[in-house]
């Protein structure tokens, strides 16, 4: 029987149009359908309501369909600016929504770290202990990306990053297979 792949979510901390983290994260997704595997785009980021621990009793829509896409998700690509010494308040807040749900508990993550050497060293820390916070197993992975590895558009069109890219999603496929195979077995 042919497999199904495994559904792997990529979510871009940064809201801007025309941000470098998004613009991997969409290259990922290009070329993992190449290689048939399965990398979705999830921006539920910019629809969510403030955290209120007071609204978990009813939680808003955005905030169910947010949860449910990250634990239906067999592992999870991120891509997060440095703000201000950390992490971006609207990803942050998207990051707090599933603490109450534990949606992103023993889930396999990838820290796509796009920063140029010497950048975003402390929004990486934020993140370890953040997403550890989380119960999550949290795996990281440099590839800077500069302004020529883009094209016009802001497309990032540069073969070394498309290939590192195949490589980090390949690498998120394996260790999503083998935390789905280790929760079958318990
Ligand atoms: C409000 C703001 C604060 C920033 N603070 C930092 C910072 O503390 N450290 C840093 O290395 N870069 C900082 N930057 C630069 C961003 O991390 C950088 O421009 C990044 O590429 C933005 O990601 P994006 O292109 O995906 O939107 C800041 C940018 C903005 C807009």
């Amino acid at each position: 029987m042919p497999q199904v792949p495994q559904r792997i979510l990529a979510i871009s901390g940064s809201l801007r149009r025309s941000s470098i983290n998004s613009a991997v994260l969409r290259a990922a997704a290009s070329a993992a359908a190449r290689d048939g595997a399965m990398v979705v785009i999830d921006d539920s980021v910019r629809g969510l309501p403030h955290f209120d621990p007071d609204l978990e009793i009813e939680p808003p829509e955005p905030v169910l369909r947010f949860r449910a896409a990250c634990e239906e998700a067999a592992g999870v690509l991120l891509a997060v600016p440095e703000y201000t010494f950390g992490i971006p308040g609207s990803f942050k807040n998207a990051l707090d929504w599933t603490v109450g749900s534990g949606s992103l508990y023993r889930k396999p993550i990838t820290l796509l770290d796009v920063a140029a050497q010497g950048r975003g060293a402390r929004v990486r820390e934020a993140l370890d202990l953040v997403l550890r916070a989380h119960g999550a197993d949290v795996a990281r992975y440099s590839l800077p990306v500069a302004r020529n590895d883009r094209d016009a558009a802001g497309e990032v069109d540069s073969p070394r990053v498309i290939n590192e890219l195949r490589a980090v999603v390949a690498e998120l496929a394996k260790r999503s297979s083998a935390a789905h195979e280790s929760s079958t077995d318990r």
